[in-house]
């Protein structure tokens, strides 16, 4: 059971700190207790405990070979845990950090619990941008171990309401409701090696953004073969990948092509032909598109120039399906510039890679 929920109203500066503090010493007291990122909802345990640990992937139904990321409040957190020492990351860093950029680097230390790291010898660490995140991770003293704060396999939380939808049954001290998240995509995960930078998730910073801060000689590996890595023959390089996500209930598929007319014809026909098989049909569109479309939900993610709009939306609206009772969903794929190529990115796992290009 959810044992409690901090409402946190800012402007009552002395009621932020109490709730904090009373976060703060659940998790250190070997409790979980989910809080808002700048990214999305994580699940907090002090990552030095591992029955703690443990208590995260049983909430959330998670695999143990699937590592979490430890939330710092400070770089000085990392002294003696991870190598961050290369003058590149402590760019990286600097520019960075706070912010929704995890690195992945060789671990140091054998105090972080082994439950964090599912046994590998590399660590996950951030530090997120956002006050009440920080707040709470600097009042515990620890590391915070926390993956999304949703069951394993549903679209992340942007809202404390997605946690409790997603883990009521589960056994956690507390949510700390700080209102929907920013970016509402997770953070972009990087694995540092020597002289190269490999994206392994795709996220809020770009791929863009970080070439624009590395020296030239450091070079960056692309891991955009998702799909690939949902094959058993293959070993992914980030334990995630191979494992579906954001996946709403009912069917879905992903429809890209340029020809916005070829697109809406076909994504009409194909959810008449779905009424008439009985399916409750949805549809996830834009602003500028959504007159087009007769189904019976048709859901606006923000307007087609606007990926970052859409980002924010983008798994409330998954999740609104379900709610509504949706089996048999179409999205619309968004325009790729920016963090639009990472939404679709999302929107492909999603519809299990079930995409259609018309
Ligand atoms: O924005 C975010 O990153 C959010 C907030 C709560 O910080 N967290 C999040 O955590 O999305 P999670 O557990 O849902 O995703 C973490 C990803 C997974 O794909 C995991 O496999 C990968 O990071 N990961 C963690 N540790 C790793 C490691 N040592 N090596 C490779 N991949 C790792
Ligand atoms: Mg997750």
């Amino acid at each position: 059971m959810i044992m409690k929920i901090w409402q946190i109203d800012a402007a009552i500066k002395h009621s932020v700190d109490e709730a904090i503090a009373e976060a703060a010493q659940c998790i250190r007291a070997g409790e979980l207790v989910a809080f808002p990122t700048e990214t999305v909802y994580g699940l907090g345990a002090d990552a030095r405990n591992s029955a703690a640990v443990k208590r995260i992937f049983e909430a959330k139904g998670r695999p143990s070979d699937n590592p979490l990321i430890v939330h710092i409040a400070d770089v000085a957190q990392l002294d003696g845990i991870v190598d961050a020492s290369a003058s590149w990351v402590q760019q990286l860093i600097a520019h960075f950090w706070p912010g929704p950029l995890t690195l992945v680097l060789p671990l140091l230390s054998a105090d972080i619990s082994s439950k964090v790291t599912a046994g590998l010898n590399t660590l996950a660490v951030r530090m997120p941008d956002h006050p009440l995140a920080l707040q709470l991770i600097e009042a515990s003293g620890c590391l915070i171990a926390a993956p999304s704060a949703n069951r394993s396999g549903r679209p992340s939380p942007t809202k404390a309401a997605h946690v409790i939808e997603d883990l009521q049954h589960a056994s956690i001290a507390g949510v700390i409701d700080g209102g929907a998240t920013g970016y509402g995509l997770e953070s972009t995960v990087v694995e540092v090696g020597t002289n190269q930078l490999r994206i392994l998730r795709h996220g809020a910073i770009t791929a863009a953004a970080l070439a624009d801060h590395l020296p030239e000689h450091i070079s960056i590996i692309q891991n955009t073969a998702h799909k690939a890595h949902t094959h058993h023959d293959h070993i992914p390089p980030s334990p995630g990948l191979k494992y579906v996500h954001y996946a709403p209930q009912g069917q879905m598929t992903l429809v890209k092509g340029d020809s916005l007319e070829c697109r809406q014809a076909w994504i009409q026909q194909q959810l008449q032909a779905a009424q008439e098989r009985g399916e409750r049909t949805g549809v996830l569109t834009y602003e500028e598109h959504a007159h087009h479309y007769e189904a019976d939900v048709v859901l606006v993610c923000g307007s087609w120039h606007r990926p970052s709009d859409t980002a924010k939306l983008l798994y409330d609206t998954l999740r609104q399906f379900d709610r509504e009772g949706v089996t048999y969903i179409i999205a619309e794929a968004c325009d790729e510039a920016g963090v639009g190529f990472v939404v679709n990115s999302r929107l492909e796992q999603a519809a299990g890679f079930n995409v259609v290009t018309v």
